[in-house]
């Protein structure tokens, strides 16, 4: 991992050198080993946002975001979206390889046995408003795991981590399906262990006990899909919101919660809400070049809604297989003249004809399609990050196993450049 024809820093001020080993990974760019650096230098590197900073090391997914490339565990996510479904993928990134049909079926009915909830859960929702939002709901739920399952908080322990994540896994749909339901004044539909992930999630969503509901297998496909393409991403925000809590020690569900909220933001996950409020807002063709000029705008803090990203600097990979998904779903839903699904695919067309766009390499991301097939399944637009969360918590629960499982790693503390008061003392009020 680490050889000595590394790098070396030189500080002009005081001629001080120091080696820095060079780290090189199976494929992307090679890290400089910066730990022994302020022993050595006295001094701190500074990288708001941690654009060329890495935090850890990781063999679960990698990201070329100039060729538009997503491995996980080395399988191009074109061909997991293709020929996996969402619960092998799960297997295959939490344990790295995978499954053979024994492996298949014992951690299917693991999860499918995982999924329903403490009953007493059923009261925690009773303390929230109908009209809460999803997110602040399934933040909360997610939080409160640790009070009915305290015997899976032990982080220390494999074992222990490993029936928290199976239980986390299993649970979020559940979970998220009773934060819709309790939002429409809707009775708890509990899980059904002859469903498939999908399915049930479905199932749980729109069944009513008055009469028999069978989710479409046309929908049962595009929203396992949907959940394969959500499921990793490296260290994107709310994946560094849980490890940060996780390398406390904290338990995995405080951990999980931590990355709901960080996900939460419109930055982030909850821009797959805010393009279907935007595309709203657009409503018609003729108003995009009007929407375009504001996104240029450096005085105006809007920005285009699913599109750009940290990484990627080419197309996301997920959009493509989003945008496709879409058009199939549209068109088996007798949809495909839907609205918003054209109007998104002009704005794309017009955004990615404009020089600021290109010049920038700003490209649809995961989050530009996702809504408007989400839309088109009957999910309602504030539970669509709930969705998001739903397939990341593989992701985010794999990334803090690998976190523990890492000699490397020790609690999180990264220092600053102060910018405030020198020392002072203290003036009494009669003095000030
Ligand atoms: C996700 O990290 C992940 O992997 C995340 C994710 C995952 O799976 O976990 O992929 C999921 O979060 C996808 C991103 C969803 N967010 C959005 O769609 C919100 C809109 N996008 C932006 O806010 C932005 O593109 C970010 C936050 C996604 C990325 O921002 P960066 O990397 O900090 O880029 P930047 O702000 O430095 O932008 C570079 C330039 C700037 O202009 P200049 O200063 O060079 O003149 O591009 C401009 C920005 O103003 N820009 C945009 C823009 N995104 C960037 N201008 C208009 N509209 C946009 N969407």
């Amino acid at each position: 991992m680490s050889t000595n024809d590394g790098f070396t820093l030189t500080d002009n001020k005081s001629g001080k050198k120091v080696d820095l080993p060079r780290m090189i990974g199976t494929v992307g760019p090679d890290l400089a080993d910066i730990r022994t650096l302020y022993g050595s230098m006295d001094i701190f590197t500074y990288d708001p946002g941690f654009t060329s900073t890495g935090s850890c090391k990781s063999a679960i997914t990698y990201i070329d975001g100039d060729q538009g490339i997503l491995l996980h565990r080395g399988y191009p996510i074109e061909q997991l979206a293709e020929k996996s479904d969402f619960l092998e993928t799960a297997y295959l990134i939490l344990y790295g390889e995978l499954p053979n049909p024994e492996q298949n079926k014992a951690f299917r009915k693991n999860v499918t046995y995982h999924s329903m909830l403490q009953d007493q859960m059923n009261y925690f929702y009773r303390g929230f408003r109908r009209d809460a939002h999803p997110m602040a709901v399934i933040c909360g739920v997610v939080g409160a795991m640790a009070a009915f399952y305290h015997d899976s908080t032990n982080v220390n322990d494999p074992a222990s981590r490993e029936v928290a994540s199976f239980r986390l896994i299993a649970k979020m749909p559940t979970i998220v399906a009773w934060a819709y339901k309790y939002s429409q004044g809707q009775p708890f539909i509990y899980p059904n262990n002859k469903m498939s992930y999908a399915e049930n999630f479905l199932h749980m969503m729109f069944a009513t006990p008055c009469e028999e509901y069978v989710p479409s297998p046309v929908l049962v496909k595009a929203m396992d899909r949907l959940l394969i393409l959500h499921a990793d991403h490296e260290q994107n925000a709310s994946t560094s919101t849980v490890r940060l809590a996780g390398s406390s020690g904290a338990n995995p569900f405080a951990c999980i919660a931590a990355g709901i909220a960080s996900l939460w933001g419109p930055a982030h996950g909850s821009a797959n809400e805010a393009v279907l409020q935007q595309l709203r807002e657009i409503g018609s063709v003729d108003r995009i070049p009007e929407i375009i000029a504001r996104a240029k705008d450096k005085d105006d803090p809007f920005r285009l809604m699913g599109f750009g990203h940290r990484v990627y600097k080419n197309y996301d990979p997920r959009a493509k297989i989003m945008g496709q998904a879409c058009k199939e779903v549209l068109k088996e839903l007798g949809k495909e003249d839907e609205p918003l699904l054209k109007l998104a695919m002009e704005l794309e067309r017009i955004a990615l004809s404009d020089d600021y766009f290109v010049s920038r390499k700003l490209f649809p991301n995961v989050d530009f399609y996702s809504g408007i097939i989400l839309q088109a399944m009957g999910i309602p637009t504030s539970a669509f990050t709930c969705l998001f969360a739903l397939a990341r918590t593989v992701g985010w629960i794999a990334q803090w196993n690998e976190m523990h499982e890492d000699k490397d790693q020790k609690i999180g503390r990264p220092r600053q450049l102060y910018v405030g008061a020198p020392q002072r003392d203290y003036t009494p009020l009669d003095k000030r």
